[in-house]
């Protein structure tokens, strides 16, 4: 170390205040209040809570620690705070010194080790059952670039190949509130990770694999995600929702999903924007209940091709809250603070996809398309296109179909 290089780190020292209010602004900026790890809203996150927090706060000290001896004996080893010509006396070695900061962190993280295993082993040791009222109930998780989906077993026991997923939904993992729900997490492409920080820890998604999760959100609301392992291009702006309703809207949330959607007829409302769905986004999405012109379900069965070319199974679409990975909201509100299809962002998605949301424009040969495509429609075209979503609810339960949107708050 040349002798001007104390007063260089110094005098970078002292500049860092100037640096870091920025840094710290940014950062207060991510404190979204529905997505942080310090107040847990679950049983998982609760018990990770008790850990992370002394567990920061003795990291927090021993790096106050460190860095108050390194400017101390910054300062003490300069020229100019001994007012000297030459360097200060270099010293070198102390046998107990060495031997202290060895051990003493050698204890710190054993006993920190201790802790974090234990908090591990009792992350693990939850009886997640489901409660009797939904039979043998199974959700998957599966990850794909860039969105979530969510299959819900009904019969998991019955391995037929005709038994499939009662229920294929995307961006919004609906549960019920107050009962632990293990998750099988999955992936068909790449590595993800599933994290509801509010909720549980996070859970790696890997191709070929399957990872329980167990979540579980003490009161009905909704709680952020974000896709927490780095999976392409648009990684950032994979975000995911769990929406947490009572137990009784639970259960009429999942008979109401498993209605078939109508096809509807020439006259109808939406009808127009139904034929170029099924001419244009139905290679990619599907819709249950939905026919090709020779009267075949385009719904194609069995096990991971219900859900088509990975692409958000997009019945029931209206009652769901968010869209695009979940980095949009599906409502607002119009003049009278009533829920309103946000139009204009629908639009938007489907006039340019990539536009709003990075994604890979050209789909290499033989592999699956990662992301939507801008499919070229007409503004008329995707005008009845959306009039032909705005339908995509289940129509033939009695009273108003659960609109995930309106759990918002
Ligand atoms: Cu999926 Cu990051």
């Amino acid at each position: 170390m040349t002798s001007t290089s104390p007063h260089l780190v110094t005098r970078a020292l002292r500049r860092l205040p100037i640096a870091a209010g920025p840094a710290l602004l940014l950062l207060s900026a991510c404190a979204d209040e529905r997505q942080d790890i310090f107040t847990p809203q679950g049983d998982s996150a609760e018990k990770i809570n008790r850990l992370q927090v002394p567990v920061f706060g003795i990291a927090g000290l021993v790096g106050v620690l460190v860095l108050g001896g390194i400017l101390v004996l910054m300062r003490q080893g300069s020229r100019r705070h001994n007012d000297a010509e030459i360097d200060p006396v270099q010293l070198e070695g102390n046998f107990k010194l060495e031997i202290g900061w060895t051990i003493a962190p050698a204890v710190l993280l054993a006993v920190v080790a201790v802790f974090t295993v234990a908090t591990l082993l009792d992350l693990d040791d939850v009886d997640a059952a489901p409660p009797p009222e939904l039979g043998e109930m199974e959700i998957s998780v599966y990850g794909h670039q860039w969105w979530w989906s969510y299959e819900y077993e009904m019969n998991p026991s019955d391995t037929s190949p005709e038994n499939t997923p009662e229920i294929v939904t995307a961006n919004d993992l609906v549960i019920p509130a107050g009962v632990p729900i293990r998750l099988n997490i999955r992936s068909r492409d790449v590595i993800h990770s599933f994290w509801i920080p509010s909720l549980a820890g996070t859970r790696d998604a890997v191709p070929g694999r399957s990872h329980d999760l167990v979540i579980q959100a003490d009161e009905p609301g909704v709680y952020d995600g974000q896709c927490k392992e780095f999976c392409g291009l648009s990684h950032a702006n994979m975000k995911q929702r769990v929406v947490a309703l009572s137990m009784p809207e639970f259960q009429t949330w999942l008979e109401q999903q498993q209605e078939t959607q109508p096809l509807l007829e020439e006259g109808d409302v939406g009808y127009e924007g139904q034929q170029t769905f099924l001419a244009q986004c139905s290679t990619c999405h599907q819709i249950n209940g939905l026919e090709n012109a020779d009267g075949e379900p385009i719904v194609v069965e069995g096990g991971a091709a219900v859900v088509s070319r990975y692409a958000p199974n997009l019945t029931h679409l209206m009652t769901r809250g968010v869209f695009a990975g979940a980095l949009f909201d599906l409502w607002t509100t119009d003049e009278d603070g009533r829920p309103v299809v946000d139009r204009a962002q629908l639009e938007a998605w489907i006039r340019d996809p990539a536009a709003i949301k990075p994604m890979y424009d050209v789909v290499p040969e033989g592999e699956l398309p990662r992301g939507m495509p801008d499919l070229g429609l007409s503004e008329d075209q995707i005008d009845q296109v959306i009039d032909y979503l705005l339908t995509l609810h289940p129509g033939a339960t009695e009273g108003p179909p659960i609109q995930t949107a309106g759990a918002q708050d």
